[in-house]
């Protein structure tokens, strides 16, 4: 029997950010049901590189998938020209454990990354938000702004990175695509939030940056750079006030936006008001109030992976691309 292998260009060519929503989408709601099997990450730590291995195993039973990812964080990767993330996908038939496909996930990873905000957004945000902030404009930055520019009517687009010329690449790369949005590179972190309806967090600091006086009524969050112990970007008093939506307790309690503050016990577990799952599938509410400050704390999903992973094969397999090679 044959595996098919995906580069990661090929990748990148079958899968739009439209699909790849509600890919995601598909996930929460399993999860949300309690349909899924999905254990905690398992971390692999080499400290005198800067850098992790992650390893994500799920499985949704009602829709027969499976499969595996591992991927790294390496911050100090992009000064030797390598991107911090990088990943691999095994696609697993759950009826014989057979690997269906082998793919680069790392576009993948950056594209459920930015689809996972999106749907967070799209529940969770308010309906006329149209002022993005985006703070921090690495890799993970361009699906962020993909997923945000689908979900919300975005006017607005104001950018903040500790590297400015990130921030100078970054509005060369979209300011043609959406010629509708105004982009400003913000001076600093307080004007760059300064009137933000939607915030994305994409930094790998460890101690938080992002201030809750800066933090205006109504505004969502999207806190994505905390991954892994000992990470966050936010301000506690922020969580504090906040609705605060996770996407999953075990992992977001280890290694999300919440796992500092809660290991200090400045918030507790009955401040988080629900995991993104139970808001899609409607069964606990997401932003009650247009005043209200939710965030969405991303660990991101073994879950994500895989539906989006299993539609990357679909798509392969219908528009005949990858190599089809014998390794067992
Ligand atoms: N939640 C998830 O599902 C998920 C998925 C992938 C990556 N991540 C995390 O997201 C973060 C970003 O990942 P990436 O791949 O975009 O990394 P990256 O290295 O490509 O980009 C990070 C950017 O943050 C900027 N930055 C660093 N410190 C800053 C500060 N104090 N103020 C403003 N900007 C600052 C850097 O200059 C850089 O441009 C990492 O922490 C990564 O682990 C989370």
């Amino acid at each position: 029997m044959k595996t098919l292998f995906l580069s990661s260009k090929q990748v990148k060519r079958l899968l739009t950010m439209k699909d790849t929503l509600k890919a995601v989408e598909t996930a929460f709601r399993h999860a949300g049901m309690g349909t899924v099997e999905m254990p905690c990450k398992v971390y692999l730590f080499f400290p005198k590189h800067n850098g992790d291995i992650r390893v994500m195993p799920s499985y949704i039973p009602p829709l027969n998938i499976s499969g595996v990812k591992v991927v790294n964080v390496h911050p100090d990767n992009p000064k030797k020209g390598m991107l911090s993330v990088m990943a691999t996908f095994i696609l697993i038939d759950p009826r014989t454990g057979f690997q269906q496909a082998i793919m680069d996930a790392t576009w993948i990873t950056m594209m459920r990354t930015g689809a996972a905000a999106g749907v967070a957004t799209k529940y969770l945000a308010r309906k006329n938000a149209n002022v993005l902030s985006l703070v921090g404009t690495g890799a993970q930055a361009n699906t962020q702004l993909e997923a945000m520019m689908i979900v919300r009517k975005i006017k607005k687009v104001k950018l903040f990175d500790a590297r400015k010329k990130r921030a100078e690449e970054f509005v060369g790369r979209y300011q043609k695509k959406y010629r509708a949005a105004q982009f400003r590179i913000a001076r600093s972190l307080e004007e760059c939030l300064a009137d933000a309806d939607i915030v994305c967090t994409m930094t790998p600091v460890r101690k938080p940056i992002v201030k809750a006086k800066w933090i205006k009524p109504g505004c969502h969050i999207n806190a994505i750079g905390a991954d892994a112990p000992g990470k966050e970007e936010l301000e506690p008093a922020i969580l504090k006030k906040a609705k605060i939506v996770i996407d999953d307790w075990a992992q977001a309690s280890h290694s999300g936006e919440i796992n500092v503050p809660l290991s200090k016990g400045i918030i507790k577990r009955r401040n988080i008001r629900a995991e993104i799952g139970k808001v899609v599938a409607g069964l606990k509410p997401g932003r009650t109030n247009d005043a209200d400050i939710t965030v969405f704390d991303s660990t991101g999903l073994g879950l994500q992976d895989l539906t989006t992973a299993h539609l990357v094969y679909k798509l392969a397999r219908k528009k005949k691309v990858g190599r089809w090679l014998e390794i067992i």
